[in-house]
């Protein structure tokens, strides 16, 4: 499988790892900075073409899968020009950052004989694909989920496109918390409402939210999500759902279903940092699989655009209940 990676920044560094864990031919990678892919490509010891421009490099290039894994405002722009070529593309989170966006990618599925994926790995920890087997055999009636993370001065500092809207298309929902909403909409079902508000507390230097609230109504019950990047510390991400028989709760790496904790085994395949979770592995893994035996990935730009669905909601809805 000829792999190309576009974006060789934080998260670049997980994907190579893997790809180069399953055996993939990294056949050229793209940044737009030529120092930093030249420091990439020599710090991983892969021998593959470097670009500069992702245009050039579809088109010049015979390649079955490319990792987008640029800031969020090129994601759209990337996914459909590759596909329009029938490369396959594994797009980092979030796929889109704008409701148009949405439509074209589709569109752009629906006429390519490519398969277009979105990294949302935290669907693939062993916890996460547990408890969703335990609750898709009941009802979740409640839900509730909180992402309270210290993001700095530095972190937004780190990069132009952090912090901004039209480059990172929001703040903490977008970006930090986005997993947590997808996880919450995968386990309970995608809402029919929204009733959210978005603050920025401490972060003066930023436009975008650092905070953000919401409650979300679907068929069977509400769920509820909060959002902050404004602390000081990280702290454990958390889950909590309600079915009609169980209370489930989900802390880091633990579980709890009606009291009794259940231990699970985390094998560390990968040397990421521990916000990003173990997913990445399982997640590309699968994706190549897919590809390689025509067999469908299951988080197609329809799965991956519902988180986009009710981050956007969150935004538009500035305190009202709105419709999604
Ligand atoms: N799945 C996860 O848990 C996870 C974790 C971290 C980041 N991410 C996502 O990965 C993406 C990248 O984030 P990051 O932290 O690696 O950002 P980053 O700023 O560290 O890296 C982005 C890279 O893209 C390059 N770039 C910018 N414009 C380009 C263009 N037109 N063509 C080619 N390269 C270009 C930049 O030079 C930079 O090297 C974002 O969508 C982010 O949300 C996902």
């Amino acid at each position: 499988m000829k792999s190309a990676i576009i974006g060789l920044g934080v998260i670049a560094e997980v994907h190579i790892e893997v790809l180069k864990n399953i055996g993939a031919d990294i056949t050229c990678v793209c940044d737009i900075d030529m120092d930093k892919a030249e420091e990439f490509v020599s710090a991983h010891n892969i021998k593959c073409k470097i670009y500069t421009d992702y245009k050039e490099m579809l088109d010049n290039e015979r390649i079955d899968i490319v990792h987008i894994c640029t800031p969020h405002y090129l994601h759209a722009e990337m996914c459909v020009f590759a596909l329009n070529r029938d490369i396959n593309v594994l797009c980092e989170k979030p796929l889109c950052i704008k409701k148009e966006e949405i439509e074209e990618i589709c569109n752009a599925v629906i006429n390519s004989k490519a398969q277009l994926g979105v990294c949302l790995q935290n669907r693939y920890t062993n916890i996460n694909m547990y408890v969703k087997e335990l609750v898709s055999k009941e009802k979740v009636i409640d839900g509730f989920g909180a992402v309270l993370w210290c993001r700095d001065k530095n972190y937004y500092e780190s990069a132009d496109w952090r912090g901004k809207w039209a480059t990172e298309g929001g703040g903490a929902v977008i970006n930090q918390a986005l997993h947590t909403l997808d996880l919450l909409q995968w386990f309970c079902g995608m809402p029919q409402s929204v009733n959210g508000s978005i603050f920025n507390v401490n972060h003066d230097y930023i436009e975008v939210e650092d905070s953000a609230r919401a409650r979300f109504v679907y068929d069977k019950g509400v769920f509820e999500f909060y959002a902050s990047v404004s602390h000081n510390q990280d702290f454990a991400i958390q889950i909590m759902l309600i079915t009609e028989d169980k209370r489930i709760v989900i802390t880091d790496k633990n579980l709890i279903v009606n009291g009794q904790s259940m231990a699970f085994e985390t094998i560390k395949t990968q040397n990421v940092k521990e916000c990003y979770g173990n997913g990445h592995m399982n997640l590309i893994a699968d994706f190549y699989d897919c590809v390689k035996n025509n067999r469908h990935f299951e988080i197609d730009a329809f799965e991956g655009s519902k988180v986009i669905k009710l981050t956007l909601g969150i935004y538009e809805s500035k305190g009202k209940t709105i419709e999604l």
